[in-house]
C-alpha cells in the first residue's frame, strides 16, 4: 500500500492516457517546475501534454513594444520536449495580463492590427522554430464574450472591432500552418456563480448538469454563431476550448454542450479543468469523493466524444492553484494533488477511468 501511494504520488496517468489516445496534462508554473521534485515527477509521469499557466501571456512575454522575453516559457517548453510531451500554447490574445504600453497606448485600427500581427507572428514563430513540433496547439483568443452573448469590451474589440478575432486566427495560421488553433472560453454556471457570489452581480445563465443546451445559453449560442460563420467563410480555426473551471458536482454535460462542434468539422477540448470546492466545505473524504466524481465526469465526456482528445488541468497541486487567491478564499482544493503533492482520490478514479478507456 505504501509503495502504491508513493508510485501514485509521483504520477501514474501518462501511460493510460497514451493508451487512450488522450492529450492529458497540466498548466505549469516554471518556478515550481524548476524547484520541486514531486512536481517534476508528477509532470513527467502523468502528462502527455502541458501548457503554460501565465508566461506565454502578452504582458509577460512581450513586456515592451520591441522586447520579447521567452525565458520562462522556454524553460517549460524545453522540459516538455525533454519529457517527450507536447505543449498547448496559452494564450495569444486576451484582455487580461496585457502590458501597460498596450493598454495605455493610442491606437488606430490599423496600428493595433499591426501590433497584434507582430505579436502573434513573433510568438508562434519563436516556438515553431526553436522547438519544432512541440507546441502543437494554441489558444488564439480567450474569453471574448459576456454572459449575455455580447462582445466583451476589450481594447481589441474597441479599437479593431468584431473582426479582431478572425484576424488573430489568420495571423496564427500564417505563422504556422501545422498547429491546431482554438477559441477558448468558459460557459459553466459555477464560474459565473463564483463571480456572482464574490461581486453580488447576477452573471446570467451558465451551463449546469441539467442545462447543457448551447442554444439556451446566450454566451455559448454567440460562440456557436461565430464559429459557424468562421467555418462558412474559411477563417482558419480548428476547435473550441471549454475552460471547465467547474463547481463541485456541477459539471455540465460537455458532450451535449459541444454537440454542434463536430458537425462544423471542429474539435473541442477541456483546457483548464479544475473542480472548485467551497473552502467552507473543507478538503475531506466527502468532498474528495465528489471532487473525484466531478473530474471523472469531465474526463468521461471527452473520452466519449469522437471530437475531444485533450484534457488539461489548471495546475498540478493545490499549493500552486489560482483558486483561493482569485476568489478571496471562497473556493479552494481544485486540483488532483494536495498542498504536499500527495494524490487525492481523483487521481485513482481518473487512473481507473483511463485504464477502462484504454481497453475499450
Ligand atoms: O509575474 C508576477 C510576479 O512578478 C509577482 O511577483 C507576483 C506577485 O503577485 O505576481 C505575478 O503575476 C501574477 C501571475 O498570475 C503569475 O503568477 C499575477 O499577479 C496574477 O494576476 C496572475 O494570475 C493568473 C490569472 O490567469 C491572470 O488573470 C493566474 O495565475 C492564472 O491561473 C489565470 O489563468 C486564467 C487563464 O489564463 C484563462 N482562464 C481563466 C484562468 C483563471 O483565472
Amino acid at each position: 500500500m505504501l509503495l502504491a501511494t508513493v508510485i501514485i504520488a509521483a504520477g501514474c496517468l501518462r501511460a493510460p492516457a497514451e493508451e487512450a489516445d488522450l492529450n492529458f496534462g497540466y498548466a505549469l508554473d516554471p518556478f515550481a517546475l524548476a524547484s520541486i521534485p514531486q512536481y517534476q515527477a508528477i509532470v513527467a509521469n502523468d502528462a502527455t501534454m502541458v501548457t503554460v499557466e501565465n508566461y506565454m501571456k502578452w504582458g509577460l512575454i512581450h513586456p515592451n513594444p520591441s522586447t520579447y522575453d521567452f525565458t520562462l516559457a522556454d524553460q517549460i517548453v524545453a522540459t516538455a520536449q525533454a519529457n517527450g510531451q507536447q505543449v498547448r500554447g496559452h494564450v495569444l490574445v486576451w484582455h487580461t495580463q496585457l502590458p501597460g504600453w498596450l493598454t495605455n497606448g493610442t491606437w488606430t485600427r490599423d496600428s493595433l492590427l499591426a501590433v497584434m500581427e507582430d505579436h502573434i507572428t513573433t510568438v508562434v514563430t519563436h516556438f515553431r522554430d526553436n522547438f519544432p513540433g512541440v507546441v502543437t496547439h494554441w489558444d488564439v483568443v480567450n474569453e471574448a464574450f459576456n454572459p449575455d452573448g455580447s462582445r466583451r469590451d476589450t481594447i481589441f474589440q474597441q479599437v479593431i472591432g468584431d473582426d479582431y478575432i478572425e484576424k488573430a486566427f489568420a495571423f496564427a495560421r500564417a505563422a504556422d500552418p501545422d498547429i491546431s488553433l482554438f477559441y477558448n472560453d468558459f460557459y459553466d454556471d459555477f464560474s459565473l456563480a463564483g463571480e456572482t457570489l464574490l461581486t453580488g452581480v447576477p452573471a446570467g445563465p451558465g451551463a449546469t448538469p441539467t442545462q447543457s443546451d448551447c442554444a439556451q445559453l446566450p454566451k455559448c449560442a454567440a460562440t456557436q454563431a461565430m464559429l459557424t460563420d468562421f467555418v462558412a467563410r474559411g477563417v482558419p480555426i480548428d476547435g473550441l476550448g471549454f475552460q471547465a473551471h467547474v463547481l463541485l458536482g456541477q459539471a455540465p454535460d460537455y458532450v451535449e454542450l459541444a454537440d454542434w462542434v463536430g458537425p462544423l468539422g471542429l474539435e473541442w477540448a477541456a483546457t483548464e479543468l479544475d473542480v472548485k470546492v467551497l473552502s467552507s466545505l473543507g478538503d475531506n473524504s466527502a468532498t474528495r469523493s465528489a471532487h473525484a466524481d466531478t473530474f471523472v465526469s469531465v474526463l468521461d465526456d471527452c473520452l466519449e466524444s469522437d471530437r475531444c482528445d485533450t484534457v488539461i488541468l489548471w495546475g498540478v497541486g493545490d499549493a500552486h492553484s489560482w483558486l483561493p487567491g482569485f476568489t478571496n478564499g471562497l473556493f479552494d482544493y481544485g486540483l488532483i494533488y494536495d498542498d504536499d503533492y500527495l494524490p487525492k482520490l481523483a487521481v485513482v478514479k481518473m487512473f481507473e477511468r483511463l485504464e477502462a478507456a484504454s481497453v475499450d
